[in-house]
C-alpha cells in the first residue's frame, strides 16, 4: 500500500531532497503530482520524475482525486492559506517548517486539519538522522546522567538576493532564527524535554535586509538545564560546524555532521562510571571513556515521507504533528519577544 503524493511548491526543497531522497524511494509513498506557481519549474520538476500530472495552481493538483496527501514547500507566508486549503480539499498535509507566520495561524491550521479529520505534520526531519535517535536513546536510558547543558548551531552565508522571502519578515516571520533556529530548538527538545523560559539577542551585523542575520537563544529546561541554539545567515558555509553538544552529569556527546539536510555524520561520545571522586588535577586527556558511534545511515527525508506515510495508511498520530508546529512556534515567539525586550520570556 502506498500513499499517494501531491507536491505544492515543487521547485525548491521539494526537488532538492524530499521529492528525490523521500517520496520517490519510500516504500509507501508514490509521487503523483507536482505542483509550482512557476510553470517552467513545475514542468522542469514533472519531467524529471516522470509525472504527468503537472500544476501551476495548487487549487487545481488538491482537486486531483488521485492525490492523498500533499507536501508544501512554499515560502512560509504560504503555508497558511495552502494548508486550510488541502483540509478543506480532504488531502493530509505534511507542511514545511515553520508552520505558519504566526502563532494564531498555525492554530488555525491544526484546528482545520482536525475538524476535516485530515493528518497534518511539520518536517522537522532533523528529528529522524540516525545519530540524534541514537543520542535520544542514550539520554533516555541515563547514561549521560542528569543533563546540564546543550547546544545546538546551523548556520549559512545568505546575501541579500531580491525577493528572497527569508529575507523579509512579512514573507518569512523572520530571519536567521525562525529559518534555522526552529530545527535547533526542536532538536534541543528531543534530549532535555520542552523549553520553559528563554533569553535571546538577534541582530543584523553583515546582511542588508531587514531579517535578522544573527540570533543567539539560551533555553531554560524544566530541571534547569540550558540550551544554547546559534543561528546565523552571515558566516560561510564551509566555516558553519554545525555543532550539536549534549553535557550531562555521567557525560558528553558531540556531534559531527549531523544538524542540516544531510543524513550523514557520528557522535563523539565520552561516558563516566557514577561516583567517581573529585580530581584536583581534572584530567581529559585519557581515552578512558570516550568513543565514537557511527550508526547505519538512514535518510532523513524517506524517514519522515514514510513514517508520515505510514500514520495515514494506519490512520494514527502524525511522527511529527501540527501541534509541534504550534509549539515551535511559541518558542520562536518568546525569543523575538526576549530579543525586543531585553528580558527573559516564559514559553507556553
Ligand atoms: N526541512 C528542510 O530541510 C528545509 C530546507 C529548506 C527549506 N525548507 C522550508 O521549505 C519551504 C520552502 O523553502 P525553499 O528553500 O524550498 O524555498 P524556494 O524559494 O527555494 O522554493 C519555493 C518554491 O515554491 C514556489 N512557489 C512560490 N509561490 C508559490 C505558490 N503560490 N504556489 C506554489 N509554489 C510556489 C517557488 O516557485 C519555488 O519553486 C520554507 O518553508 C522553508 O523553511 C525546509
Amino acid at each position: 500500500m502506498a500513499v499517494k503524493w501531491g507536491v505544492i511548491g515543487a521547485g525548491g526543497i521539494a526537488d532538492r531532497r524530499t521529492i528525490p531522497e523521500g517520496i520517490v524511494p519510500a516504500h509507501n509513498a508514490e509521487l503523483v503530482a507536482v505542483q509550482d506557481v512557476a510553470a517552467d519549474r513545475a514542468e522542469a520538476v514533472g519531467q524529471k520524475y516522470g509525472i504527468g500530472a503537472v500544476y501551476t495552481s495548487e487549487y487545481d493538483l488538491l482537486g486531483d482525486p488521485n492525490v492523498e496527501a500533499v507536501y508544501i514547500a512554499t515560502p512560509t507566508h504560504l503555508h497558511h492559506g495552502q494548508v486550510m486549503a488541502a483540509a478543506e480539499a480532504g488531502k493530509h498535509v505534511l507542511c514545511e517548517k515553520p508552520l505558519a507566520l504566526t502563532l494564531a495561524q498555525c492554530e488555525e491550521m491544526v484546528e482545520e486539519c482536525a475538524s476535516r479529520n485530515v493528518k497534518l505534520g511539520v518536517n522537522f526531519m532533523m528529528r529522524f538522522h540516525a545519530c540524534h535517535v541514537a543520542l535520544k536513546h542514550m539520554v533516555e536510558e541515563g547514561k549521560l546522567g542528569e543533563l546540564v547543558m546543550g547546544r545546538a548551531e546551523l548556520t549559512c552565508w545568505y546575501p541579500p538576493i531580491p525577493g528572497a522571502f527569508r529575507q523579509d519578515p512579512a514573507l518569512g516571520g523572520g530571519g536567521a532564527f525562525i529559518d534555522m533556529g526552529n530545527h535547533c530548538v526542536d532538536l534541543l527538545e528531543q534530549f532535555f524535554g520542552r523549553t520553559v523560559e528563554v533569553m535571546c539577542y538577534t541582530s543584523n551585523i553583515v546582511q542588508d535586509y531587514p531579517s535578522e542575520d544573527t540570533a543567539v537563544a539560551m533555553l531554560k529546561f524544566a530541571n534547569g538545564a540550558v540550551g544554547v541554539v546559534d543561528a546565523l545567515f552571515n558566516v560561510p558555509d564551509a566555516a558553519g560546524r554545525a555543532a550539536l553538544e549534549v553535557y550531562g552529569s555521567l557525560g558528553s556527546v558531540y556531534s559531527f555532521g549531523t544538524i542540516g539536510q544531510g543524513s550523514e555524520g557520528s557522535l563523539n561520545v565520552v561516558i563516566e562510571e557514577p561516583g567517581k571522586a573529585y580530581d584536583a588535577a581534572q584530567v581529559r586527556s585519557a581515552d578512558e571513556g570516550k568513543f565514537v558511534l557511527t550508526p547505519e545511515v538512514v535518510n532523513i527525508y524517506r524517514a519522515h515521507i514514510e513514517a508520515f506515510s505510514q500514520a495515514v495508511l494506519d490512520d494514527s498520530a502524525p511522527p511529527v504533528p501540527g501541534e509541534d508546529g504550534i509549539w515551535s512556534h511559541k518558542v520562536i515567539e518568546a525569543c523575538y519577544e526576549s530579543a525586543r525586550t531585553g528580558k527573559a520570556v516564559p514559553v507556553g
